[in-house]
């Protein structure tokens, strides 16, 4: 099955005081915006929330991608703001109750995606496969932007691969977040990831334009 490639800029790379500006640039050449929430509890860090999203929802038209990094995900989905055509992640290692979170996203319209850290396991999916649109592949231990990809991740892209379409889970897709660099990007690419988080070492780099940057991350993964 052939998934199309997709790019979602992580909004909290962006200058945050001039979103206006960048919105309406990513509006002409992102797929759809990766919203990252934090907790400080599952992650050490605070980043976007409740308000930040419901006002994005209002003001762009590209979908959106929200990741939760928030303990407990399921009794705090009604919290956000999404619905039909969003992306939701919600981390294996943050749930206790994985299965009813992504159907609670499921039922409003949106796509469930299962958000893996470096070290957790493609096994931890064994009893989810039915239940999730895609995977979101933790390419840096999740908190902070700027880090650098954990090499091991790029195995595991490819692996993942495998194993869900020896699962006949073809369907499902694969999304990567963290140091998703040009470079890097084509190497993900060419493992199995079809959507891409891209943040400061790409869309977000310096030295050229938001819609330069995302124009080459495209030529990279041949979009
Ligand atoms: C990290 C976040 C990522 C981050 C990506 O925990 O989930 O979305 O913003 O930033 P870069 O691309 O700089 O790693
Ligand atoms: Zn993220």
């Amino acid at each position: 099955m052939i998934h199309y490639k997709k790019i979602a800029p992580s909004i909290m790379c962006s200058p945050l005081f001039q979103l206006d500006t960048y919105l309406t640039e990513l509006e002409r050449c992102a797929d759809m915006i990766h919203v990252d929430i934090m907790d400080g509890s599952f992650v050490p860090n605070y980043t976007l929330g409740t308000d930040f999203v419901r006002q994005l929802k209002q003001t762009t038209t590209l979908p959106l991608d929200i990741h939760l990094m928030i303990t407990d995900p399921e009794r705090k989905l009604d919290w956000f703001t999404f619905g039909d055509g969003d992306y939701v992640s919600v981390h294996f290692e943050a749930s206790r109750h994985l299965n009813k979170a992504l159907g609670m996203i499921r039922q409003r319209g949106a796509k469930a995606m299962v958000a893996i850290n470096p070290a957790t396991p493609i096994c931890a999916l064994d009893s989810v496969l039915e239940d999730m649109d895609g995977v979101l592949v933790m390419t840096v231990n999740p908190g902070f932007a700027g880090q650098k990809m954990v090499d091991s991740t790029l195995q595991k892209i490819r692996r993942l691969r495998q194993y869900l379409d020896d699962a006949d889970c073809q369907h499902v897709e694969i999304e990567v977040d963290g140091n998703v660099s040009f470079e890097n990007a084509k190497r993900m690419s060419q493992a199995g990831a079809n959507i891409f988080v891209a943040g400061s070492s790409s869309v977000f780099s310096p030295g050229q334009s938001v819609s330069e940057n995302t124009a080459l991350l495209k030529r990279m993964i041949h979009i």
